[in-house]
């Protein structure tokens, strides 16, 4: 039997890392293309995908503004890096058959169409992915901010925020061998443990409209289409 999709419209949330592989910065074009796979398995499914991107790889607002940059201005240059990704993830999905659309929150109309939220709808009623660049537009918010603002604003079912690591863990399971994986989390746990897997702006924005977030390991290959058909992988965050 085909297996489907148990969602109808879900967010997938991917940082601008994912896309680096182990060079840490700028695009693999082996990683996009295996990403890329990974999202036709998940369209085969019949769900109506839109993905918000990070741009880390490119650059990282935060981290410039630590080293003494304003925020704002670094912030606007992170977003401009979420559009340089998005188009390459576009270009990598069109060139495996899917259609595409890319919409920015900054208006930026002879490289991408500008984010309109109806116009959004209506091009994943058609079945395009549509990927949104450009976070929420404005400095001090982060790009699963903007993953979380748009998830409502599409109505996704879920967020789907794929990660480096299997899910949620107790501990760093980078530096603790022990550390222990959440299968479910409530939000008000995620923000009390100070468990570092979204700013606690998206956590509360999720929270307060009761919007579930599966957090997963995007490394490995055909999870998006395990969380998709409802394997209980990662850590659920309800
Ligand atoms: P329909 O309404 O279903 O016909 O959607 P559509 O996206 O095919 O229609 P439209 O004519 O709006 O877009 C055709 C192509 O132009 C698509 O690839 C869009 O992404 C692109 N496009 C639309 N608006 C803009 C814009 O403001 N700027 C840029 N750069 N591209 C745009």
């Amino acid at each position: 039997m085909k297996k489907k999709s148990i969602y109808q419209r879900v967010l997938l949330k991917l940082s601008g890392e994912a896309l680096a592989g182990e060079a840490k910065t700028g695009i693999s074009t082996s990683v996009i293309n295996r990403i890329a796979d990974d999202i036709v398995e998940a369209n085969n499914l019949g769900v109506q995908l839109g993905i918000v991107i990070g741009g880390g790889n490119i650059f990282r607002g935060v981290a410039a503004s630590a080293q003494g940059m304003d925020r704002a201005s670094s912030d606007y240059m992170g977003m401009l890096a979420t559009c340089i990704n998005a188009l390459a993830l576009q270009d990598a999905l069109e060139k495996k058959g899917l259609e595409t659309r890319v919409q920015t929150a900054i208006a930026m109309a002879e490289i991408a169409e500008p984010y309109i939220r109806r116009k959004a709808i209506r091009h994943l009623e058609k079945n395009r992915i549509v990927i949104f660049a450009g976070g929420t537009g404005n400095p001090f918010f982060t790009t699963d901010t903007a993953a979380t603002l748009r998830a409502m604003e599409i109505n996704a079912e879920i967020i789907m925020k794929a990660t480096k690591v299997e899910g949620i863990y107790d501990k760093d399971p980078v530096q603790h061998r022990d550390a222990e994986l959440f299968s479910e989390l409530s939000y008000i746990e995620v923000l009390n443990r100070g468990l570092a897997v979204m700013d606690s702006t998206a956590i509360s924005l999720s929270m307060d409209n009761k919007l579930p977030i599966v957090t997963f390991n995007l490394n490995r290959k055909g999870n998006i289409s395990r969380v998709l058909v409802g394997e209980k992988i990662g850590t659920v965050i309800k």
